[in-house]
């Protein structure tokens, strides 16, 4: 429901986890900065897949490719060509939108006033123009569903027309005439896994099957209707390319779709918010792909893609570059009792975005509560985070700010912030304390107290349940550890 999904962004702006880029100048259209718990979020999500690749399985390893690549690299890769989505101008607005989003728009739309049929032959309809680039057909679509632009509120549309997503700049400080100092920026980290196939497979001594992971920043000049940080411009992905025997590629997709979902039912949400969806329209490079679609407050949509790209990006790139993509596999073929020998290698990706992993993160976990009582009216917003996502592991509070306690204090601090974040804190009433600490989803608070004088004990206090129980003091990070794993 959109409600909570408003909520949840005016509350990632209310406690520093993500801002609007650039905010006093008004903001710069789909593109967004991470605050002080925003940017702990992200980086425990990445930490946590970075491990889960190249830790878990022993035959993957990661890189770190530079953004700016050889521009014959997006000739090679087909995005030059292919990469565009149809677009269509209102001529009264001059607003510019994607063709599938006014119609996803328009089908939520109809299913919200009940009409759930007539949405989902809309998107039956769309998907089968779009296969088959039917751009008429689309304008007619729009026109027959009476789709009107939000800004100028007619329906006076142009014809339907592609649209490259990639962003262009210069390299170099003096302009080129021919445009031969054009640079992009990459829309998809994956091309910085395939040219260095060979480098890494090299001084790494691979052997096929093998992974090559990354995080990192894409760019993609996205016309977007306001969605935060689900469709953006500047955004990061975490992909991950399996080179594999030519042939082998159905068994490794279905392989990586079971591995991609255990990850994220990892993450502690559970199966009924997940679904797969195979692509109809396939992208330029794949003989197969589907999507991990959650369950966000905004309806079930795109976290991951799992590709089968076949060879299409090392045969390119061996076609442009004219250096051989070739890999020289000696293990024994049953079928000729002979060695695989010489090929190029097929690949199966999954993509996964960070900020869309952190948006379903944030839609998991976040909780209104009502916590009236009889006597009293409460309420808290909590944010659930599994302890190993959570920006703050544990919140260390005197409960006075005097009488020696925040001296104990800071020495737990000090034993325990070389191994997980922490956060001191002696403002305030313990309650409105442990109320900050929900709403930035701080899995644990202890509380030094008059009595920990005497018994070396504190108060820890569970975020989820809200129960509290004493413990020793020197118990604290070990309990903390242990929730970590
Ligand atoms: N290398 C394959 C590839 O880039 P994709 O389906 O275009 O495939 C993969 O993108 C993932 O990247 C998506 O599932 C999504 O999580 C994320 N992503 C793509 N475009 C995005 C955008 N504009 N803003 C935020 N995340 C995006």
């Amino acid at each position: 429901d959109s409600n909570k999904f408003q909520a949840i962004i005016s509350h990632c702006k209310e406690y520093g986890f993500i801002f609007p880029s650039s905010e006093i100048y008004d903001g710069l259209g789909a593109v967004y900065d991470y605050g002080q718990w925003g940017s702990e979020l992200k980086k425990n999500i990445k930490d946590y897949w970075w491990m889960s690749m190249t830790r878990m399985y022993e035959n993957i390893v990661g890189i770190d490719a530079a953004i700016f690549m050889h521009p014959t690299t997006w000739k090679a890769s087909g995005h030059v060509d292919n990469f565009s989505d149809p677009m269509i101008d209102n001529k009264d607005s001059k607003k510019r939108y994607r063709v599938d989003h006014l119609l996803e728009a328009k089908a939520d739309e109809l299913e919200q006033q009940g009409q759930k049929e007539q949405a989902e032959l809309l998107l039956k309809q769309m998907d089968s123009l779009l296969a088959n680039d039917d751009f008429d057909g689309l304008k007619t679509l729009i026109e027959n569903n009476k789709i009107v632009c939000a800004v100028s509120g007619t329906a006076n549309w142009t014809e339907v027309r592609q649209f490259n997503l990639m962003f262009s700049t210069e390299f170099g400080a003096v302009s080129d005439e021919d445009g031969d100092n054009i640079v992009y920026l990459r829309p998809e980290t994956a091309q910085g896994i395939f040219v260095n196939f060979l480098n890494v497979q090299k001084t790494g001594r691979m052997k096929i099957p093998f992974g090559i992971a990354q995080i990192g920043k894409a760019f993609r000049n996205e016309i977007v209707a306001r969605q935060f940080i689900f469709r953006m411009r500047e955004f990061e992905q975490m992909e991950m390319q399996f080179f594999i025997r030519p042939g082998t590629q159905k068994q490794w997709y279905e392989y990586w779709k079971e591995e991609r979902m255990k990850w994220h039912l990892s993450l502690g949400i559970p199966a009924d918010q997940y679904r797969f969806h195979d692509h109809v329209k396939l992208a330029h490079y794949a003989d197969a792909a589907c999507d991990i679609e959650f369950n966000f407050p905004i309806g079930f949509k795109e976290v991951e893609g799992i590709h089968s790209r076949t060879d299409f990006d090392l045969k390119n790139h061996q076609e442009y570059s004219r250096k051989k993509m070739q890999y020289f596999d000696n293990d024994i073929d049953e079928a000729t009792g002979k060695p695989y020998g010489n090929y190029i290698p097929y690949v199966v990706e999954t993509s996964i975005g960070v900020d869309r992993t952190v948006m379903m993160v944030l839609s998991h976990a976040y909780e209104e509560q009502d916590l009236s009582t009889a006597e009293k009216q409460d309420s808290r917003v909590v944010l659930k985070f599994p302890a190993k996502l959570a920006p703050i592991k544990l919140a260390i509070l005197p409960l006075v700010k005097k009488d020696g306690l925040p001296e104990i204090a800071r020495q737990i601090m000090d034993e325990c912030k070389p191994h997980f974040k922490c956060f001191y804190e002696e403002k305030d009433t313990i309650g409105k304390r442990y109320r900050r600490m929900d709403a930035i989803g701080t899995p644990f608070c202890i509380t030094v107290d008059h009595q920990t004088k005497e018994d070396n004990m504190v108060t820890i206090r569970y975020r989820d349940t809200m129960q509290q129980e004493r413990v020793p003091v020197a118990k604290v990070k070990e309990i903390i550890l242990q929730s970590l794993v």
